[in-house]
């Protein structure tokens, strides 16, 4: 596995491949990897001649209060995990040659972004769609693979690939889940062993509101209902005996799966989505509801 620093190199590596008449997939990540990430550089390797991974945890997309400067740094692990899946490169470079002196050009992302994350986020999708579009110029793939449990960034990047005309092809994705069903995070590591029990309830409210829907109840509101009294240890048949509870519900809601509208009922795919704290760690995970 090639491992490269430097933007100008990495995006003649990509053109080398495209030049051979190779289709390459590219694997952007913050690090940290995890079997989500393995699944996507995986399916990148199915799909496609040639893999190139990024590993860059990107300044702009994370708010002066959140956790930039904790995020787990786990570079010579996540490079020895990616050459055990024999991807060809990966370009991992320093923050000052991605954000260079006087840098000042931004991506307005698009109108998805506005609702959940982007209310709980403000700068966070101009972040990601900045960083993304950069991506996409540097190592200029055919294809470039996100996973789905990061659901509302993948509707904003496909809907910014649409609007700006960017000629490569979005792939999502499955959410790789624990055995239990937690959804696999970088940020599951930050939790106690308290913590990592409570964070079940997420998941758990998701089944919750899908099985709602496959016995008949079509209304979102009263998912989402559903969803918050779960997440808050109020279930509806009182089974636990000590109710756990996640600590801060930001969103728990079930929308258009597109455009992340409201809906009143169900008619089309619509997803269930959830943001809670969970201690200190802020969780997200989604279930799409296929009519
Ligand atoms: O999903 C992530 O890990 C990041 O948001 C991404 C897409 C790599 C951009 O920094």
């Amino acid at each position: 596995m090639q491992t490269i620093t430097d933007p100008d190199v990495a995006r003649d590596w990509v053109f080398q491949q495209r030049a051979a008449g190779k289709t390459v997939g590219l694997v952007p990540t913050m690090g940290a990897l995890h079997d989500g990430h393995l699944s996507l550089v995986q399916t990148s390797r199915k799909q496609c001649d040639a893999t190139i991974a990024t590993i860059f945890i990107n300044p702009t997309q994370f708010a002066p209060t959140e956790d930039l400067d904790k995020y787990p740094r786990t570079l010579k692990e996540d490079c020895e995990r990616l050459a055990g899946e024999s991807v060809d490169a990966v370009f991992v470079p320093e923050t000052k040659a991605m954000y260079t002196d006087h840098f000042s050009t931004y991506v307005d992302p698009p109108q998805v972004a506005h609702s959940l994350e982007g209310v709980c986020r403000p700068e966070h999708f101009r972040g990601v769609a900045t960083i993304v579009l950069k991506l996409f110029q540097i190592a200029p793939a055919t294809h470039a693979f996100f996973g789905q449990k990061d659901y509302q960034q993948l509707q904003v990047i496909r809907a910014m690939v649409r609007d700006l005309n960017v000629g490569i092809q979005i792939v999502a994705g499955e959410t790789i889940r624990e055995p239990d069903g937690l959804a696999m995070s970088s940020r599951n590591r930050y939790l106690s062993v308290d913590d990592r029990r409570r964070a079940l309830l997420i998941s758990r409210s998701l089944q919750l509101a899908t099985d709602l829907y496959h016995t008949g109840e079509k209304r979102a509101a009263v998912l989402q209902d559903a969803m918050q009294q779960h997440l808050l240890g109020r279930p509806a048949d009182r089974s636990e005996a000590t109710p756990l509870s996640v600590d801060k519900i930001d969103y728990a809601v079930v929308v258009d799966a597109e455009t992340l509208q409201e809906i009143d009922t169900i008619n089309q795919t619509a997803v269930a989505l959830i943001a809670t704290m969970v201690g200190n760690t802020r969780l997200i995970d989604n279930r799409l509801i296929v009519v």
